[in-house]
């Protein structure tokens, strides 16, 4: 079967053979550092193991639980901010689960008054089941939402609530964990050894995402696929690593993730906390941008074609997208689109992907492309991990933890000082 492939011919003019092949021994030295558990944050490397670990029961947990919330609700609301949230939202888009059963609905990912009354004016008349996941259980924007959620819950049901709250959180601290326990939720765990952003792949993704009608073995195997490449020496990862590094020293600081379907847009967001957070400390690391073309062509286009030439981009291109449309044969050529007629839209998404490629490529922007089969569980469970895998041994070739995030706890003592939260 054909998997997921890296294409860095667009990347020819901007590098060399001879620096390629140094970066490579380098990468694949961090790649041994990482699965010889010796690295910086070693702490954390739960991810790592998690596709191919033998978790039946908890499987079996999660598919009842999945299978209660379908029973009992046409909305699940799912309470999570960062890592606690961005890798269920970016699966659930690009699988269109919406489409199918139980809804999920997102909250406790901002401090907008105006994002929980329009939520709770969505949900008024309809059936809900609410999910909480804080790793920590004292993050501010998923507490704020689940107090005034849990509340609503219990007005709307009475009792019955408890039967309809479930809790992905620490296993042994936190004040959700607390709560959880206090009322007798349904409660799952995120292991110590798992960091938010590498978490997708936990209850923390798992068990909303088969409440949506996910085939999460099928994700879970597609990673587990990735993580048998990945231990192949010269493998898609380490040449990615590679290859950004290579870049980042020759100054493109910036890396623009580009998707030519809109439902991977979240795909990038996920990407962009997992790459940010992990690689920016120390006064280093690469400033991860994304965008959904063609339409930020047209506004983004115009700066990647000839603005500050310190970007490249990473393209992900899906070789058969999910769904497709004839562009209609009219009789005649009012709108002057008649030589595409009886062609296939993606067949245009395509070439437009290809031509937008070699514009930026000769506009200086040099182009990683990554591209996969289909865009389904097993080929985005193979990304997933393909990129974490990827971010581990790229963080390591610069020398930072990447699983480590001090830097966000400034702007929280800063507000907690301003709120006159006791004790700061
Ligand atoms: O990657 C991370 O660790 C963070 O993005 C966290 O996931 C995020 O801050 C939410 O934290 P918590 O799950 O503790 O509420």
């Amino acid at each position: 079967m054909n998997g997921l492939k890296i294409d860095l011919t667009k990347c020819t003019g901007f590098f060399n053979e001879i620096e390629m092949e140094d970066e490579l021994k380098l990468a694949d030295g961090m790649a041994k550092l990482l699965v010889s558990g010796k690295g910086k944050g070693n702490d954390f490397l739960g991810w790592m193991n998690l596709p191919i670990k033998e978790n039946n029961e908890e499987l079996k947990h999660i598919k009842e639980c999945a299978a209660k919330i379908q029973s009992q609700a046409e909305y699940l609301i799912n309470i999570g901010i960062g890592g606690s949230y961005l890798g269920v939202k970016a699966i659930d888009d690009a699988l269109y689960l919406a489409d199918n059963g139980t809804k999920i609905l997102y909250s406790g990912n901002s401090l907008s008054g105006t994002d929980m009354r329009r939520l709770i004016e969505i949900i008024r008349n309809k059936d809900i089941a609410l999910n909480v996941v804080s790793k920590s259980g004292t993050t501010t924007e998923p507490a704020i939402a689940f107090r005034i959620l849990k509340d609503i819950m219990y007005d709307k049901y009475g009792k019955e609530a408890k039967e309809r709250i479930y809790a992905v959180t620490d296993e042994n601290r936190g004040a959700v964990k607390d709560i959880c326990d206090r009322e007798g939720y349904e409660r799952f765990v995120i292991p110590n050894d798992v960091g938010g952003r590498y978490s997708v792949l936990t209850p923390v993704g798992l068990l909303p995402l088969a409440a949506a009608g996910a085939d999460i073995d099928s994700l879970l195997n597609g990673a587990g696929a990735q993580y048998h490449a990945c231990n192949k020496e010269g493998n898609s990862c380490i040449q990615y690593a590679a290859a950004r590094n290579i870049l980042y020293k020759k100054g493109f600081t910036t890396e623009i993730m580009a998707v030519y379907e809109s439902s991977l847009r979240f795909f990038g967001e996920w990407w962009k906390q997992l790459y940010g957070e992990s690689e920016g400390k120390e006064n280093k690391g690469i400033f991860p941008a994304s965008v959904v073309f063609s339409a930020d062509l047209h506004s983004m286009g115009q700066y990647i074609q000839q603005g500050l030439r310190n970007l490249y981009e990473t393209v992900i291109l899906i070789e058969e997208a999910p769904m497709d449309i004839l562009i209609p044969d009219t009789g005649g050529d009012e709108d002057g689109l008649e030589y595409l007629a009886g062609k296939n839209m993606n067949y245009v998404n395509r070439i437009a992907m290809e031509a937008t490629v070699n514009a930026h490529v000769s506009g200086g922007v040099p182009n990683i492309i990554i591209s996969l089969p289909k865009q389904d569980e097993y080929n985005i469970g193979k990304m997933i991990y393909f990129f974490e895998y990827a971010c581990a041994v790229s963080g390591y070739i610069l020398d930072v933890n990447p699983f480590d995030q001090p830097g966000v706890e400034a702007y929280k003592k800063e507000m907690f000082r301003m709120l006159g939260k006791p004790g700061n």
